[in-house]
């Protein structure tokens, strides 16, 4: 039987591997540290999608609403297409064992996010994301035709001809982090399922797993990467100083949740908190939407406000709010916010942006197929799902609860192009493959600690590259990266492969690419914003 590899075990990967497995493929799953850590396991909020196929007004509003947070740079037909299947995926993960929350009469219990103009988002309360991980996890452990195996990093693909225009992948090299060896993986089909690089930056609301490896390693097998410049900072993470990110989501908003100032917060109280607490938020003065504005345009509300006010957060006011059905809702928010003495309706809770999706990545076809820069084809036998890709559906911004649909969505496609081609895909190439750097492993000594270099490159991304930038900065980023660039290819090329360096490597090639993406942009649009481009 035909053998595909999945790199990757969030949401996108786990489905894929369940109906490839389903359709006959032998599966192996590697992913890079246990089995569920991933984004998908923290997503809170939810999933957007209309269930009932009769409800095209539904529809008309989450394609209008998705093509407005996108700023007009989505491409319409693919989030037209990705509306109209979500509900049957959707289906597809509530038969694979997905609870979503129910009301007493035993319906959907709908939310809004931002920029949402319906309540459309369907929700595991405030652990949306871990009752998907767990059901598809579950099913994928118990499942004959799937292997799986934590503690892998997928390294580097393996081309059939690196010097051919036309690509065609053959295998992967992959480090094992406990053996300490690179290992070669035959593969007749691979599907990058490794997530974003929140990682990139000081501040995100990413696992340490999010450090753009898939999209590193497809871009040197020679895949075209877009969009870059968009990296979406979520408004409200926490400031508070826990050991791991921590997300207050938007769906506190939703639910009625407003964003202040220090100072407007102080203003609301001596006025006895009488007057609506929206009266008093600096987020009217950037948008109609209030705290509900999309993400681009509340990060850089709140970014300008903590210029101005030198303050290191803004505040997410709840006291206004009934506090029992507060705390029935966001239960995991209310544990994590206990540990730091505030409790969910009555005190506020310190949030700042952070690095929290990437909306450019791999760029892929209809069917999660990889684009060859080269030449505009297709890299054969490569396919790349979830926030590794862009398909374009989030044009220039992302809307609330819309990354996990459009990874199930492209994650049915990429696998149902697998089933209808399995008897095309089988290779007999094993004993054809190179070993891992064949010719360069002689002499190879430990490296030195990274943790400053990586440090400096986080630095440097926020500081430079972040929610505000300028052509000044941007260049000064690109200066640094390329030093750092050049001081990795050493160490690279001198020592022995661990996870730190091959994460270090990958994520300064991605830095300079978004870096270099951010300076061609010259106009502002959804979440790339220049303050010397004209139209700012
Ligand atoms: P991930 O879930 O990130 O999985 C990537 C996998 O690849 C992981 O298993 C990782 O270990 C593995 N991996 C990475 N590199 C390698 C490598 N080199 N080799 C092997 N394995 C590798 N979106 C929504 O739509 N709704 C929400 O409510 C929502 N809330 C969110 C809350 C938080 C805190 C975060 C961080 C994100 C949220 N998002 C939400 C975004 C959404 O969760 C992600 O975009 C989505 O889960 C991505 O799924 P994925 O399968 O593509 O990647
Ligand atoms: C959140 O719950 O605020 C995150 C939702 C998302 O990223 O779509």
């Amino acid at each position: 039987m035909p053998r595909v590899v999945l790199a990757g075990s969030g949401i996108a990967g786990l489905f894929a591997a369940l109906n490839c497995a389903d359709a006959g493929w032998d599966v192996c799953v590697i992913t890079k540290q246990s089995l569920e850590e991933s984004s998908t396991n923290y997503a809170q909020g939810g999933i957007a999608g209309i269930l009932d196929k009769t409800n095209s007004e539904g529809k008309e509003i989450h394609i209008k609403d998705t093509l407005d947070a996108g700023d007009g740079y989505c491409d319409e037909n693919v989030v037209q297409e990705v509306v109209n299947e979500a509900g049957d995926r959707i289906r597809d993960l509530i038969n694979v064992g997905v609870n979503f929350q129910t009301d007493s009469d035993g319906n959907f219990d709908l939310i809004k996010e931002g920029g949402h103009s319906q309540k459309i988002i369907l929700h595991s309360k405030d652990s949306t994301g871990k009752e998907i991980e767990t059901a598809l996890l579950s099913k994928a452990i118990n499942h004959p035709k799937i292997e799986l195996l934590s503690n892998h990093l997928a390294l580097d693909l393996i081309l059939k001809d690196r010097t051919s225009k036309d690509k065609e992948i053959i295998g992967l090299w992959v480090y094992d982090i406990e053996k300490k060896i690179v290992e070669t993986f035959p593969t007749d089909a691979i599907i990058l399922a490794t997530g974003g690089g929140g990682q990139l930056f000081s501040r995100t609301t990413n696992p340490s797993v999010a450090t753009a490896d898939g999209m590193a390693m497809a871009y040197r097998a020679g895949a075209k990467l877009i969009d870059m410049e968009f990296v979406q900072f979520h408004p409200t993470s926490a400031a508070l100083d826990s050991d791991r990110p921590f997300l207050i989501s938007e769906a506190v908003r939703g639910f009625g949740g407003i964003l202040m100032t220090t100072s407007e917060y102080n203003l609301w109280k001596t006025h006895n908190s009488s007057k609506k607490p929206e009266d008093y938020s600096f987020t009217r003065k950037y948008s109609d939407l209030g705290s509900l504005a999309t993400r681009d345009i509340l990060a850089r509300a709140i970014d300008q406000e903590l210029n101005f006010s030198g303050e290191e957060h803004v505040l997410l006011i709840t006291e206004h709010l009934d506090q029992i059905e507060l705390q029935k809702r966001f239960p995991a928010i209310n544990t994590f916010l206990l540990k730091y003495g505030i409790t969910l309706g009555v005190d506020p809770i310190p949030v700042v942006p952070a690095a929290h999706y990437f909306v450019g990545g791999i760029s892929v076809n209809k069917l999660g197929q990889v684009i060859n820069d080269l030449n505009g084809t297709i890299i054969k036998r490569l396919y790349a799902i979830g926030e590794v890709a862009c398909t374009g559906m989030h044009g220039a911004n992302r809307l609330a609860s819309n990354s996990l649909l459009e990874a199930v969505v492209y994650s049915s496609r990429a696998s149902l192009n697998l089933r209808e081609n399995i008897s095309k895909y089988h290779l007999d190439l094993e004993k054809e493959l190179p070993d891992w750097r064949a010719d360069g492993l002689e002499n190879l000594r430990e490296h030195y600690s990274l943790i400053d270099d990586l440090k400096y490159l986080k630095m440097t991304m926020t500081r430079d590259v972040g929610v505000v930038r300028s052509d000044r900065r941007l260049n000064r980023a690109l200066r640094r990266m390329n030093l750092l660039e050049k001081e990795v290819k050493m160490v690279w090329n001198s020592s022995i492969p661990t996870r730190p360096l091959i994460e270090l490597r990958n994520m300064v090639q991605i830095a300079q690419i978004i870096i270099q993406s951010a300076l061609n942009r010259t106009e502002n649009i959804g979440l790339h914003y220049n303050e010397d481009n004209i139209n700012h």
